[in-house]
């Protein structure tokens, strides 16, 4: 049977560290970081995640700006208010939560995202770092998924690795993480053929497919582990409507390790928020006092 692996435990612990880093910037440099969160229409599954987001602010220390706008919001009035938090030196992190409604166009506005307050990891100059010297902001699920694994794997040099999805969110970064960590790395989508094939070979299956139940159990090599992405809402046999991953249950009898979902990645992709909006913070301390000594 998998060990599973526990996203909350984890994040517990990230969380209390980021708690400290905050006390510490607070006292050491005055500085109170803040995040700032933007959300556009009344998505529900937006909303709860904007507010698990405001919710872990709040439990760490960093103070949080909510900006709530209606879904008839326009392009240039989100151009505005990034232009807004950019330019407002008392925030240190901003997140646009997505998707933005269907007339809005995503990919201006995280580009307008100054590249040191992008916490999210999605601007073009964050992404670029991350496909080559490393350094900049990492978007925070690949962040979380590669903390998972390092819990569990000792040594990932040769190892191959499947991504199941290409998303520029999960699929892209986290593949570029293995690749970084010199994983063998496969990238698999809607239109990859034999992917029950592709996985089979796998000692590492990190899949964010938006598909429950995608992977199952057969597919999983004996030994490898298993990291799930995938929140999906299901209604069971009782009526009751429940949230699960993109894995089969039967992934437990040949895996080494699997993430569960709830309380595997989803955890861990909040925590990883806090840790780069203080990453951000500390940034924007050290370039003040290079500027004024
Ligand atoms: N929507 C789903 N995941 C994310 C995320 O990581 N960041 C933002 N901004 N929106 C999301």
């Amino acid at each position: 049977m998998a060990n599973i692996i526990d996203g909350r435990a984890m994040a517990g612990r990230l969380l209390d560290s980021v708690a400290n880093n905050v006390c510490e910037l607070r006292a050491r440099h005055g500085l109170h970081p803040a995040l700032a969160v933007v959300l556009i229409g009344d998505d529900p599954a937006s909303d709860i995640y904007v507010r698990n987001k405001l919710k872990a602010c709040k439990k760490v220390g960093i103070a949080s700006r909510e900006h709530r706008l209606p879904a008839t919001t326009t392009q240039r009035d989100l151009m505005a208010l990034v232009d807004a938090l950019n330019r407002d030196g008392d925030v240190h992190g901003i997140l646009v939560q997505l998707p933005l409604p269907k007339h809005l166009d995503a990919q201006p506005v995280l580009d307008a995202i100054a590249p040191e307050k992008d916490v999210d990891g999605f601007h073009p100059v964050n992404v670029g770092r991350l496909t080559t010297a490393g350094g900049g902001l990492v978007p925070c699920t690949p962040l979380g998924c590669m903390m998972l694994l390092d819990s569990v794997i000792p040594d990932f040099r040769g190892l191959d690795a499947v991504v199941i999805g290409k998303s520029n969110i999960v699929g892209k970064p986290v593949a570029l993480l293995l690749l970084e960590r010199e994983c063998t790395v496969t990238v698999t989508h809607i239109e990859t053929r034999n992917l029950a094939d592709i996985v089979r070979k796998a000692d590492i299956v990190v899949v964010a497919a938006g598909h429950a139940g995608l992977v199952r159990g057969s597919w999983v090599k004996p030994g490898a582990t298993v990291i799930d992405v995938g929140i999906n809402r299901v209604v069971d046999a009782s009526g009751k409507t429940r949230i699960v991953g993109d894995t089969c249950f039967g992934a437990m009898d040949h895996a080494a390790a699997v993430t569960p979902v709830p309380g595997g990645v989803g955890p861990m992709t909040i925590a990883c928020l806090m840790a780069n909006t203080a990453r951000a913070a500390q940034m924007a301390a050290m370039a003040r006092e290079c500027e004024y000594g």
